[in-house]
């Protein structure tokens, strides 16, 4: 697929590189195209990306990543064009400083403010559950770790399930777009145990099931 990334840091970068070892176009939108962080970033990748404006990665793209600060993203999202119809996989967390909770409460969500500035592009919240460093390899003691998501269309709910597989994670459908609302502060309770309770980033959660129960 012709995957689009609108910040290339440590998610936007890992994603994009993850997902570039499995040949997907990878168009990488920088604010600074001629970047050498942005450019090495490409070289590593390899010869199927490509480093351009960020109106450029998403016009280029089938599939958009949004991976930026959330204090930058509703301008950065607002100034965008043809976004429409593009499926656009929010990866945000809308955090207050010193892991204060969120800045959206609990009965709103980044991935529904995100939609409502991208009004006609196909939302998925996806892949701001878990640390970068953990999607650089979702595996832990030889299991899989989940990756929730959740969107209202179902056919960019699929493409993102294929893309959440494609970068190591047991995805797990999570409903609509709403549902953001659970995923957020899930994340919340990840940078929390990592940072507030000392266990650090290098661990994650894992479904554990009895017999066939639930969807597989
Ligand atoms: N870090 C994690 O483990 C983690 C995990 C899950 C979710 N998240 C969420 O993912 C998002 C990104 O986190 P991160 O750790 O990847 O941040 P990061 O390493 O600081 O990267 C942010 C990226 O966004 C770019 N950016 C900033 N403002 C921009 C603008 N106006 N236009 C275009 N690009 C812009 C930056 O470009 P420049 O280099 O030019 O500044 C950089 O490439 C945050 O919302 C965070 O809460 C983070």
């Amino acid at each position: 697929m012709k995957l689009g990334f609108i910040g290339i840091g440590n998610v936007g970068g890992t994603l994009a590189e993850r997902l570039g070892a499995k040949g997907h176009s990878i168009f990488l939108g920088a604010r600074d195209p001629l970047s050498a962080d942005a450019k090495e970033l490409a070289a590593k990748i390899g010869s199927h990306a490509s480093v351009h404006s960020v109106q450029e990665a998403v016009d280029l793209s089938d599939v958009v990543f949004l991976a930026t600060p959330w204090n930058g993203t509703r301008e950065i999202v607002q100034g965008l064009r043809g976004l429409d119809h593009k499926i656009l996989i929010d990866c945000t967390n809308p955090l207050l400083p010193n892991l204060a909770g969120l800045e959206v409460g609990l009965n709103d969500s980044g991935g529904e403010r995100v939609q409502a500035w991208a009004p006609k592009a196909r939302v998925v919240k996806a892949f701001n559950t878990v640390g970068f460093n953990i999607m650089a390899n979702p595996e832990l003691e030889g299991k899989k770790v989940v990756m929730y998501f959740c969107g209202d269309d179902a056919d960019a709910r699929f493409q993102a399930k294929r893309l959440i597989e494609d970068v190591g994670f047991e995805p797990v459908e999570a409903g609509p777009l709403s549902s953001a609302r659970l995923l957020e502060p899930f994340a919340l309770l990840w940078i929390s145990t990592a940072y507030k309770f000392g266990f650090g980033r290098d661990f994650a959660f894992s479904m554990v099931r009895g017999g066939s129960l639930g969807p597989s």
